[in-house]
């Protein structure tokens, strides 16, 4: 009787305080129900200024489209609320209260202003965000507000609906804090670390989803790529389905909550690029670092054995282009305008040689200037946080899944090969 009661107080308990409801997308009204979903889906633009990739997530009452930049290693949602920012739902919990310890470190906030408005109450919970553009650190009230988000349908004939949050927990900072290479109109910075904090973390423990992401980044400008949440297919053009091309490798958790994996070995044209192995510390996946960044004396093999593999096939050199160390302005006859057939493959070896994460021209070459393509790394120095740091443009067209019960990290190589596939060819309009 006794696990019967407690049962129920929990379902009311998790009906009224997590579950909310799932509407239809056409439906005014934010009561109807419609059925709970495996899977959560969100666009995700690229931005053709900074390369950054922008996600526009539904918030507050009324619902508005608020752009957020992708922050993978980031701890939590941060968010721009002094400016015309009115939500009626928006409320902040009390200071010492279960939501603020979930942010770990925090302190009690008073504020001196005499209006009561969003981001400045007294006895709320204070936190730090950081800007990983720029290391700067300001202090933010820690918020909840309504959400609402696209679901995947599984097989059904229905249309996408959305399910709605009721308290997606945030921190709510001044607009002075999104300064550095930001997108203009951005408003945020979505973590999508291993925290609870994180967006990802959040989903999955208030609408029951498997905590599971997986990005798959648009590689042209101003297009839209699409994350997922959740058990998801990875269907991009509707008949290519993706689940079952991925590769996985252990996915490990700096201290910061951040994404690493182990890449043992570089190969060229499947011949090992030579350097100090020694220097290889963890891999760092990264969506803020547009290009992926090598240790000092990794960049300099990597580009040298590139350029020469590149160079015997008909490439000619020319000089580089800032911030990359090798640059081409006659690419071979046979390699396609893209890149993507005839350059140098580059192969990041992880656990094992028959685990490796390919890079084909797609994903190496990148047109800086008409008519110059240039080798996508950046040289990271002589003692960076982490020996290589894969950034976003080698992330781009590939379906990439953090499978945070498993601890792994699945991925595929580029969805291009297949048909023509691209990650902004997923369909947002229509059911799977
Ligand atoms: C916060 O409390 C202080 C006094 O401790 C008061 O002067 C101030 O007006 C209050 N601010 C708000 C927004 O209520
Ligand atoms: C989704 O649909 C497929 C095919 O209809 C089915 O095999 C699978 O079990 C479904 N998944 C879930 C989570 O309902
Ligand atoms: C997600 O998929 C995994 C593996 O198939 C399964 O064990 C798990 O129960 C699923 N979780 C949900 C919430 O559907
Ligand atoms: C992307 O969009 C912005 C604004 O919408 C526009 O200024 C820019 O020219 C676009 N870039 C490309 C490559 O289409
Ligand atoms: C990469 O390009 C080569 C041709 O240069 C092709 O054989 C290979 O299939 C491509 N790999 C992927 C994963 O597309
Ligand atoms: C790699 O794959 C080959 C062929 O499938 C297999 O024989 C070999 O044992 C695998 N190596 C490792 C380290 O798993």
């Amino acid at each position: 009787m006794a696990s019967k009661f407690a049962f129920t107080l929990l379902i009311i308990f998790f009906i009224s305080q997590i579950y909310l409801c799932f509407v239809p997308k056409t439906a005014g009204a934010l009561l109807a129900q419609a059925p709970p979903t495996n899977a959560l889906v969100l666009p995700v633009l690229k931005d053709g200024t900074t390369s950054l990739h922008i996600v526009n997530i539904l918030k507050g009452t009324p619902l508005k489209s608020i752009p957020y930049v992708v922050d993978l290693n980031g701890k939590f949602l941060s968010f721009s609320c002094e400016q015309g920012y009115s939500s009626s739902t928006y409320n902040a919990p009390i200071c010492q209260s279960t939501q603020c310890s979930l942010f770990g470190t925090h302190f009690c906030k008073k504020c001196s202003s005499f209006l009561t408005k969003s981001g400045c109450r007294n006895n709320t919970c204070a936190v730090i965000a950081t800007n990983p553009l720029t290391r700067q650190n300001v202090v933010g009230e820690i918020a909840q507000d309504v959400v609402a988000f696209q679901t995947l349908e599984n097989g059904s004939n229905n249309p996408r609906s959305l399910a709605v949050l009721r308290h997606l927990m945030f921190a709510c900072v001044p607009s002075s804090f999104f300064q550095g290479p930001l997108p203009n109109n951005v408003q945020g910075l979505a973590g999508f670390n291993q925290d609870q904090t994180s967006l990802p973390r959040q989903l999955s423990s208030k609408f029951g989803l498997h905590p599971k992401f997986a990005l798959c980044l648009s590689s042209e400008n101003n297009e839209t790529g699409v994350i997922f949440f959740g058990n998801a297919s990875y269907r991009i053009a509707s008949r290519n389905d993706f689940s079952q091309a991925l590769q996985y490798t252990p996915l490990s958790i700096g201290s910061r909550g951040e994404y690493f994996v182990t890449i043992k070995s570089i190969m060229i044209n499947h011949k090992p690029v030579q350097f100090n192995t020694a220097l290889l510390s963890r891999t760092m996946i990264s969506t803020i670092n547009p290009y992926t960044t090598l240790e000092h004396s990794i960049f300099q093999s990597v580009t040298q054995v590139f350029a020469k593999e590149f160079s015997a096939i008909g490439a000619s050199q020319t000089n580089a282009v800032s911030p990359f160390g090798a640059c081409f302005n006659k690419l071979p006859r046979h390699v396609t305008k893209d890149g993507i057939l005839g350059a140098p493959i580059i192969d990041f070896v992880m656990q094992n040689e028959n685990v490796t994460w390919s890079i084909n021209g797609s994903n190496s070459l990148f047109q800086a200037r008409p008519g110059i393509w240039c080798l996508a790394f950046v040289d990271g120095g002589f003692n960076p946080r982490a020996s290589i740091v894969l950034g976003a443009f080698q992330l781009e067209d590939h379906i990439v899944e953090f499978d945070l019960s498993r601890s792994l990290l699945g991925f595929t190589q580029t969805v291009l090969s297949k048909d023509d596939s691209k990650c902004s060819q997923f369909n947002f309009n229509s059911t799977i």
